[in-house]
């Protein structure tokens, strides 16, 4: 699959100006919202409520990132609520096949995460129930850390898996993605390209999703 998408998350941005934050993005493909229990992370965010709100003032489409205990519980809902492509994490999915399956049931594209300890191998063979393959590159529950080249290989093996099949699954790479770290992920065949302080952390995010897009020829 060809590199397509630059989402910003909005975790960086002013979450009691949401809605003029959103319009700093016009250019995105997508608004990268996550989502945190503070027990699946040591973090806490927002829930469906919120998320759902974003999306009656969003121009975009909502790409959510649930780092969230029992998805198998919680997800579905996402996915009702109308939004775009939701996003679990397989080290919390009690069965992610099923619930990949609920997802899509209810029109939205379904979407596996993995922890940068969580090898890739084990869950190849259900790429053909997802629309999205999430490879983070930081440990999930905070925006502005490091991006973690020990993921490249990983990103490697899923996107040349992915190749193989045939399948129009997405690559998305979350975590410290800069004007620098995407060239690597882009060349790894990363397609989905998830930034947050890289664009609400500039002067102008719109300048940021150009360089961004230049960097990773997307
Ligand atoms: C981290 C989140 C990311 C975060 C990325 O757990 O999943 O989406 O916003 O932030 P940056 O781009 O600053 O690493
Ligand atoms: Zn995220």
């Amino acid at each position: 699959m060809a590199h397509c998408c630059i989402n910003p998350s909005i975790l960086s941005a002013d979450f009691v100006n949401l809605e003029a934050e959103l319009q700093r993005i016009s250019t995105a493909d997508a608004v990268h919202v996550d989502v945190m229990d503070n027990h699946f992370v040591p973090n806490l965010t927002i829930g469906l409520p919120v998320v759902q709100r974003i999306q009656e003032v969003s121009s975009l489409p909502l790409d959510a990132h649930l780092m969230i205990a029992d998805p198998d519980r919680w997800a579905p809902a996402y996915a009702e609520a109308g939004i775009e492509s939701v996003t679990f994490h397989v080290e919390a999915a009690k069965a992610p096949v099923r619930l990949a399956r609920e997802l899509r049931f209810h029109g939205a594209k379904a979407g596996m995460a993995l922890k940068p300890a969580t090898a890739v191998e084990p869950y190849l063979d259900l790429l053909p129930e997802m629309d999205l393959l999430l490879i983070m590159t930081v440990e999930p529950g905070f925006g502005g850390q490091a991006f973690l080249d020990v993921t490249l290989p990983k990103i490697r093996k899923a996107a040349n898996a992915v190749a193989g099949s045939g399948l129009p699954v997405a690559i998305q790479v979350d975590g410290g993605v800069t004007e620098e770290t995407i060239v690597r992920a882009a060349e790894a065949g990363a397609t989905v390209f998830v930034a947050g302080s890289a664009v609400y952390g500039q002067t102008d995010p719109e300048q940021a999703i150009a360089s961004l897009r230049a960097a990773a020829k997307v």
